[in-house]
């Protein structure tokens, strides 16, 4: 059994519903899943998994939300390298483009990107939940 630990921020709830079908499909393979909010979560919480899933929407202008995701990631730079790692967000009327820059970003963190992040247009379908319980398996 492998501790995987998820967290993510959420203002309206879309990328909390992929935290929760992430979370689900990581339980399913046996797994035993932590799952917080990044206000409840410390580094301690990334050191201690073998497994990671970090989930935040595009905010601002292409970026990370900035007063409680963005410090989080800053702060686990040391703890997150050579662990396996899968990202994940809500976005509306962007590209992506935040999800590829905090993509590069953790890879030059040393984190082991799992697949490539998982972004889906605003709340997720049934298609969407699927692909999250995937990607859960796959951490
Ligand atoms: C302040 C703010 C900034 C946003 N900036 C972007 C953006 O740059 N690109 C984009 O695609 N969506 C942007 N969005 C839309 C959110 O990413 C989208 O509503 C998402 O589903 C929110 O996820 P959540 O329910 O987990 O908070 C922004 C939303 C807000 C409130």
């Amino acid at each position: 059994m492998k501790k995987i630990t998820i967290v993510y921020w959420s203002g309206t709830g879309n990328t909390e519903a992929m935290a929760n079908a992430i979370a689900d499909g990581a339980r399913e393979g046996g797994n035993e899943v932590k799952l917080l909010s990044v206000d409840k979560a410390s580094p301690s919480d990334i050191e201690e998994a073998e497994g990671v899933a970090l989930g935040c929407p595009s905010m601002g202008a292409e970026v990370l939300e900035e007063s409680e995701m963005e410090p989080f990631v800053d702060s686990i730079q040391s703890v997150i390298s050579g662990k396996k790692l899968a990202l994940f967000g809500s976005y509306d009327w962007g590209n992506g483009e935040w999800m590829q820059d905090w993509q590069q970003r953790m890879e030059g963190y040393g984190a082991n990107l799992v697949d490539d992040g998982l972004i889906i247009n605003l709340e997720p379908d049934a298609e969407g939940i699927e692909k999250c319980k995937s990607l859960g398996a796959k951490l």
